[in-house]
């Protein structure tokens, strides 16, 4: 049983993840600023597993909250999932995603060194991985110069944690490549709650599902897949939750920064999906092709090779669990976290 700081735990990976710790008998302390949140997502948390967590409302720039919380806790690991995911809107304020992701992590990174606490997860993303590189996409292949400035936090905050543990050996740093985070805890209290419009396919499938969008637009049905949809490798979120407990593990037993895929390994096209929500639920989801988006690929999808044989981590949730716990969740929810 260990103490881990959660940044970000009120989010939606966060309060997944801090479900699967406290099942596990971890104790947990949550840092959260409620930027993209609300504290009732970690009330169903607590709801969820009859479990106490400690909850602080606050920034991960603020040098004297961090310190405040390593003194008051003894904390053993922590899992880094604060910061902003927008990609358009981090076109629009990049110097508000520079700040949250990479000033947030070397923030969080001197708090951790004053208090002598080394064990990191982070929260990366796939989009480091250069576009040229053709999917099964693995660790060993080369990062690039991503096309949108979140991408770019991501992939700066990587190299800056790299060059701490190679600077330093008391670090063990993992940084978690997320492909597709989708689905919802099984009991549908938690899930996915996006403010406005959203910007990913799954909420805004689940909106159009419960008639609070009128229409989901498929952007780009010409590229070089099987059916002329993007191509992604969508992972439930359970999962995703409990590879950062398997994470944790491998680095109480080891050194270093090491990086790790999180996604089945199957791609699934956008009309794959539609369809598969529609049968899976027995809802129709109206849609219309559009052009398609700046930034995207044809296919992103992950070799998981190496988390599966060095974290001992396996995906468990198909893309039909997937759709039928997000759809739990937003039907139960139609508002989300909100009233
Ligand atoms: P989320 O927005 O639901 O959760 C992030 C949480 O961090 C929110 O509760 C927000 O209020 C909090 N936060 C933001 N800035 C903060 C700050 N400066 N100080 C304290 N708290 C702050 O997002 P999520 O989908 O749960 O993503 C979690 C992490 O995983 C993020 O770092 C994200 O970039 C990364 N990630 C997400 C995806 C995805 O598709 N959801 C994919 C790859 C990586
Ligand atoms: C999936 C597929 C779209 C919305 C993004 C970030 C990435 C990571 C995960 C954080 C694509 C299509 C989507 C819609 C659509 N986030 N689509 N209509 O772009 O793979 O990844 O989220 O780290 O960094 O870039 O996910 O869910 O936006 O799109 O047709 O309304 O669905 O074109 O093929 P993406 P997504």
């Amino acid at each position: 049983m260990a103490k881990i700081l959660v940044t970000g735990g009120a989010g939606y990976i966060g309060s997944h993840t801090c479900v699967e710790l406290l099942n596990s008998g971890h104790e947990v302390v949550v840092l959260d600023n409620l930027s993209n949140s609300s504290e009732e997502s970690l009330t169903r948390v607590k709801a969820l597993t009859s479990k106490y967590l400690d909850f602080v409302e606050g920034d991960i720039l603020d040098q004297q909250i961090l310190d405040q919380i390593f003194a008051a806790h003894a904390v053993d690991a922590v899992i880094h999932f604060a910061g902003l995911k927008a990609v358009g809107e981090s076109q629009q304020i990049p110097l508000a995603y520079f700040d949250n992701n990479i000033a947030g992590t070397i923030s969080l990174a001197k708090a951790m060194e004053r208090a002598g606490v080394f064990r990191l997860v982070f929260s990366s993303s796939a989009t480091v991985y250069d576009e040229a590189n053709i999917s099964p996409l693995n660790e060993g292949m080369p990062t690039g110069m991503p096309s949108n400035n979140y991408g770019y936090t991501k992939l700066i905050a990587e190299q800056l944690l790299q060059k701490l543990a190679a600077a330093d050996a008391r670090w063990s740093i993992a940084l978690l490549r997320y492909f597709n985070p989708v689905g919802a805890h099984k009991s549908g209290c938690m899930g996915e709650d996006p403010q406005g419009i959203p910007n990913n396919l799954m909420p805004y499938v689940t909106q159009v599902a419960v008639g609070r969008r009128e229409k989901l637009a498929i952007f780009g049905n010409d590229y070089d897949t099987p059916d002329g949809t993007g191509v992604r490798d969508y992972i439930h979120v359970v999962d995703l939750a409990n590879a950062h407990l398997c994470a944790l593990n491998n680095r109480l037993k080891n050194s270093g920064c090491r990086a790790w895929n999180i996604g089945t390994g199957k791609g699934s096209s956008v009309l794959e999906v539609v369809k598969t929500f529609e049968q899976v639920n027995g809802i129709p989801v109206s849609y219309a092709f559009s052009p398609r988006r700046e930034g995207d690929v044809a296919t992103s999808f992950a070799d998981n090779a190496r988390a599966v044989a060095e974290l001992g981590w396996q995906p468990k949730y198909s893309l039909e669990d997937m759709l039928a716990d997000s759809w739990n969740w937003q039907k139960r929810n139609p508002n989300g976290y909100r009233k």
